[in-house]
């Protein structure tokens, strides 16, 4: 949510923070903005929109200077215009700001500053930051942003620019991320690493609470209190082109085409516990809890470990039972999400040992994980996540199978081979594409799609149907097969498409007594299956897609495949911005 970039160095900070918020348009897209410092001058130019068009407006009045911040915006406070665009300044226009995150305790704020005189411009939470920090200034930026930051609640990453010192870039973080990058005679500041790897691969993560004094000669971090501490980097191995779309036309289908690649090695792990936990808890929102409900299903149904998942939101309003040799794993593409990281905190308050799954090294989760699995995923940068999923279930059945060893309750063998078979599973179902986009083409118009399934198909059916609305902006309802003729089914009508994932032989005959029951209500009816399922399903549906053959227990992980692919094809047949659906942002770092 919201997207901010710094630069200071020797090369042009206008083009420096359009490329870098270009990178980082999948956090929001509402308007952009950037400030660039010429000597003891600060020079804003913001627009309504997206990066095309701030660029448009830079060409129109290039910013000279090699001193910026840029923001690129989900909007949380007011409505997308000009005026609410990022930077905020205070009055006088000498000291500009960008925020990621959001000050809770923005009305009060407004209700101090407006009695003291101060005017606001826009609706914004973080315009009060502006004003504050302009009320507090002493001639010392770092001074006045540590102090300041003692008057605002909730969460931040602010990027401040002061015109009185063209010498620096100020920012401060507070359970938002902020990454720093470095390299001879240049300091970067962004929300995310894709943007900073152009530039470098040396980056450096503030605690939080933290703030840093960003300078050509390096990096400065400090503590609330001031006092200095050494920056310690890491270094980051995605290269550049992992960032990018290459042949593809968007992000998401070349991130569905690296699905083969990210099923390719297991996951990183650091510091899992020694002993296998005897219960736990799965945490994650939208397609991450999605992952958490598959790999509840592998702890149970592999290592008969009893297995709980919980939408991270919800999670909070549960009532506090103290953990026993509980694990609680915190499952997250970004590492960054405000709920899941919530969540996570409250599991590891009540006695559970907390383990992290995430893509993102050096991300909130990651580092107030004890234990960590690094998914190999690479960056994904398409706000509807695929390969991320994919990879998170592959790393939670591995765990699933190594506690199972060590506690000696593995109930069913997976040879390594057939791990070792995945990626070519995935590539043989991504040369059925076409097929899904000849089917799909006709039909994306539809008003209505239901998505079935059984044990973990019914899972697949959720991810199916969370993909095509959220990319589609097509009702899709999923549902437990069995659970449809409980109520659902009333919606039901002529020509419906309705869509059975059927991966699980003991599922199998009963997922297609209920899709018989669909079809007889007039739905058209497909079905995703196993090859010796094939016969069954053509009694059942009207077209059958026929899946690689593969173990059932594996083919969660690769069935999802085709039918990311159909919203895919069904988002481009209706001409939407498959990579920028409207009102979402990848990350979502506010509750
Ligand atoms: C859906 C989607 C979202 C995210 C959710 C959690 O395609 O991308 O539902 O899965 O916002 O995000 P992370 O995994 O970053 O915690």
């Amino acid at each position: 949510m919201c997207g901010i970039m710094g630069y200071i160095g020797t090369q042009s900070a206008q083009e420096i923070l359009l490329n870098g918020l270009e990178h980082l348009s999948y956090r929001g897209y509402d308007s952009a903005g950037v400030a660039v410092q010429k000597e003891n001058r600060l020079q804003i130019v913001k627009t309504r929109g997206r990066i095309d068009l701030l660029r448009q407006k830079c060409q129109d009045t290039p910013l000279d200077g090699t001193l910026g911040i840029g923001h690129t915006r989900w909007a949380t406070h007011g409505p997308a215009n000009d005026l609410n665009a990022h930077p905020h300044t205070d009055a006088r226009g000498r000291i500009a700001i960008v925020h990621n995150g959001v000050i809770e305790n923005h009305a009060q704020l407004r209700q101090m500053l407006t009695a003291r005189g101060f005017v606001f411009r826009s609706d914004t939470d973080t315009e009060c930051a502006a004003h504050l920090l302009r009320l507090l200034y002493d001639g010392d930026m770092l001074r006045t942003l540590l102090l300041a930051a003692r008057y605002l609640t909730g969460s931040y990453a602010i990027a401040a620019l002061c015109a009185d010192d063209p010498s620096a870039l100020y920012c401060i973080r507070s359970g938002s991320p902020l990454i720093l990058g470095t390299r001879e005679g240049e300091s970067y500041l962004s929300s995310d690493i894709p943007a900073l790897l152009p530039y470098t691969r040396e980056l450096t993560v503030p605690e939080d609470g933290e703030a840093a004094v960003l300078r050509r000669s390096g990096i400065y971090l400090f503590s609330a209190k001031g006092q200095r501490r050494r920056a310690q980097t890491f270094h980051v191995s995605w290269d550049m082109q992992s960032a990018e779309k290459g042949v593809y036309p968007h992000f998401m289908l070349k991130e569905i085409h690296e699905q083969p690649q990210a099923l390719h090695s297991p996951p990183i792990i650091r510091k899992l516990p020694a002993r296998a936990p005897s219960q736990a808890v799965l945490l994650g929102c939208g397609t991450a809890y999605h992952a958490c409900l598959l790999g509840a299903y592998y702890m149970e149904r592999l290592a008969g470990i009893p297995a709980f998942p919980e939408i991270a939101s919800e999670y909070r309003s549960r009532i506090a039972f103290p953990y026993r040799d509980c694990a609680c794993i915190a499952v997250s593409q970004s590492g960054e999400t405000a709920d899941t990281i919530s969540a996570a905190r409250m599991a590891k308050a009540r006695g559970a040992v907390l383990v992290t799954l995430t893509n993102t090294l050096g991300s909130t989760l990651e580092r107030m994980s004890p234990a960590a699995l690094l998914t190999p995923a690479g960056p994904e940068l398409s706000v509807a996540s695929t390969k991320a999923y994919t990879a998170q279930a592959l790393a939670l059945l591995q765990l699933a199978l190594r506690w199972g060893r060590m506690r000696g309750t593995l109930q069913e063998a997976l040879s390594e081979q057939q791990l070792l078979h995945l990626p070519h599973w995935a590539q043989e179902m991504l040369s059925s594409s076409s097929a899904i986009q000849a089917y799909i083409e006709p039909r994306a118009d539809q008003p209505l799609f239901f998505f079935i399934g059984r044990g973990a198909d019914a899972v697949t059916a959720r991810e199916a149907a969370l993909k095509f609305k959220e990319i589609t902006y097509t009702p899709a309802e999923s549902y437990p097969a069995g659970e449809l003729k409980h109520g659902a089914i009333a919606l039901i009508h002529e020509g419906m498409p309705v869509i059975a994932i059927c991966t699980q032989p003991e599922w199998l005959h009963k997922t297609l007594v209920n899709l018989s029951e669909c079809r007889a209500r007039g739905a058209e009816c497909v079905c995703f299956c196993l090859p010796h399922m094939e016969k069954d399903a053509r009694e059942a549906a009207d077209h059958v897609f026929v899946l690689p053959d593969m173990p059932p227990l594996l083919a969660p992980i690769i069935s999802v495949i085709p039918l990311q692919l159909l919203a895919y094809y069904a988002a481009c047949k209706k001409g939407l911005d498959v990579d920028k659906p409207r009102n979402l942002a990848k990350s979502v770092t506010v509750e």
